[in-house]
């Protein structure tokens, strides 16, 4: 039948699919968002039948939606979904799914599986004449475990569809902020003279989590924070930071900026890996949820040497950002749950207030939990000044959870589903920065091996060993808080 649209998820039953990508359809729908007719086909292992599998989804979406969660709305979603249950190994199995899809000829493949798997249904889409000139397919970040395995899946995913039908996702990107940092810096004049090695001393960006790895610890397990978190996240939060100046916001202009960042990424290799990375993994300790296990502890004790906490001082070598560190750091079971881009400005060149401390200007850009952007500025205490000028930090405060107060905030997935679904690529990644992004990784886990450094102990509800400390502080810095 022609122009029938849809959209299949693989993984259905998974943890992300029911967390995020159905709430999200729902709510693109309940807005009007989606498309008259378009059908949304869970394809999972899961042994349950169809009107189960939309019973298991409608809590999960009642979960997720909380006070905006409308019968109306389910009634209206609900009638789009199927359920198809099916192997990712098996050709038959997918034929079962194109008959569900009845002849769709318009349709967005969403693999949300583990990245082993996307070799596979991309051959098993091919061969089963689903990967059909009107479908796109969206891949799930990490693409691979490595360079030499990200290859292997670019090339199943390529031999099944062109670069302009591919959508990698790294989620990050759909963040209304992570949107904002490009409007921020390219929309405000005063931003720009400003943004290079000249006026700005280092950059920090930091994404904590007080969660632990819980259910997914099988997974997590072989990926560990370096892949899971900085090859992707962290190095796209870095690079809208870091890159030029694109000439428009054609999708490829703007990834050939964030790719030549990557480029200018400085190696990290063995010889450096001590100096400029660290490693953690937490141990018993606290969290908003009292005592918490450590990670070996959080599936009954299996001995494990994967990271839940990475900081790196990274450097771009170009002429902008010669000589700037940018300080990168994630982990889990941390304090408190923060995004955040710090940039810290230079000091005054010279001073005219002996008696003060001179605090430099501070950008801080959050985007978790709350969306904020804040300036330190110094300021002038009101008061006569007898005996000199006082002075004290003051923050520029910008919370735009305020200033657009009745805007729902959106799941990441809600914007990026639109735009797959209408063939735009602005916010997904290219083929090249995911493998450059590899690059820069394989070299430190590389390093790592060869100088076996191994995570380094953290209570649960602190900001990971010491020695994440020592990395800024012997350049003078320090985390900020
Ligand atoms: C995912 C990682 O990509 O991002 C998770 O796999 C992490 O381990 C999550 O918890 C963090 O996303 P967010 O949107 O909560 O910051």
């Amino acid at each position: 039948m022609a122009g029938k649209k849809a959209v299949v998820i693989f993984g259905a039953t998974g943890d992300l699919a029911q967390k995020m990508l159905y709430p999200s359809l729902y709510f693109l729908d309940a807005e009007g968002h989606l498309p008259e007719g378009l059908t949304v086909t869970g394809f999972a292992r899961t042994d349950i039948g169809e009107a189960d599998f939309i019973a298991h989804t409608h809590a999960a979406v009642v979960e997720r939606a909380g006070k905006a969660f409308t019968e109306e709305a389910w009634k209206k979603f609900s009638a789009r979904l199927h359920y198809c249950k099916g192997d990712l190994d098996s050709e038959k199995d997918f034929r079962a799914l194109a008959k569900t899809l009845d002849g769709a000829d318009d349709c967005l493949y969403y693999l949300s599986t583990s990245p082993n798997f996307f070799g596979k249904i991309a051959r098993n889409l091919k061969a089963t004449g689903l990967a059909h000139p009107g479908a796109r397919v969206a891949v799930e970040k990490p693409i691979g475990h490595d360079l030499a395995s990200c290859r292997r899946i670019e090339e199943d995913l390529s031999e099944a569809f062109s670069e302009d039908r591919i959508f990698r996702v790294d989620h990050y990107l759909g963040k209304e902020t992570v949107q904002n940092l490009i409007a921020l810096r390219f929309a405000n004049a005063f931003f720009e003279p400003l943004w290079n090695k000249e006026s700005i001393e280092h950059v920090q960006i930091t994404v904590a989590e007080t969660i632990g790895v819980e259910r997914r610890w099988s997974y997590y397990d072989s990926y560990g924070a370096l892949r899971d978190v900085v090859q992707n996240h962290l190095l796209q939060l870095l690079c809208l930071v870091a890159m030029e100046p694109p000439a428009s916001l054609d999708p490829d202009v703007v990834r050939d900026e964030k790719v030549k960042v990557l480029h200018s990424l400085r190696r990290i290799g063995s010889d450096e890996v001590e100096r400029e990375t660290v490693r953690g993994q937490y141990r018993k300790g606290f969290s908003d949820e009292g005592t918490v296990p450590g990670y070996c502890e959080e599936t009954g004790g299996a001995a494990s040497e994967t990271e839940t906490f990475v900081a790196v001082a990274a450097h771009i070598d170009n002429w902008r950002w010669a000589g700037v560190p940018f300080y990168l750091r994630t982990g889990k079971r941390m304090p408190i749950r923060s995004t955040e881009i710090v940039v810290q400005f230079r000091q005054v060149p010279h001073s005219i207030f002996p008696h003060h401390d001179l605090i430099a200007n501070r950008l801080t850009i959050r985007l978790q939990p709350e969306e904020e952007i804040s300036l330190q500025l110094m300021n002038k205490t009101p008061s006569l000044d007898r005996g000199g000028m006082r002075l004290k930090p003051l923050s520029l405060d910008l919370s735009l959870s305020d200033a657009f107060k009745r805007q729902r905030r959106r799941i990441a997935y809600e914007r990026l589903f639109l735009e797959a679904l209408e063939g735009n690529r602005i916010l997904f990644v290219r083929r090249d920065e995911v493998e450059a992004a590899w690059k820069w990784i394989d070299a430190i886990i590389g390093g790592w091996k060869e100088r076996d450094m191994k995570p380094l102990p953290y209570t649960a509800g602190t900001w990971g060993p010491s020695s994440a400390f020592a990395l800024t502080e012997r350049n003078g810095h320090s985390w900020y808080e």
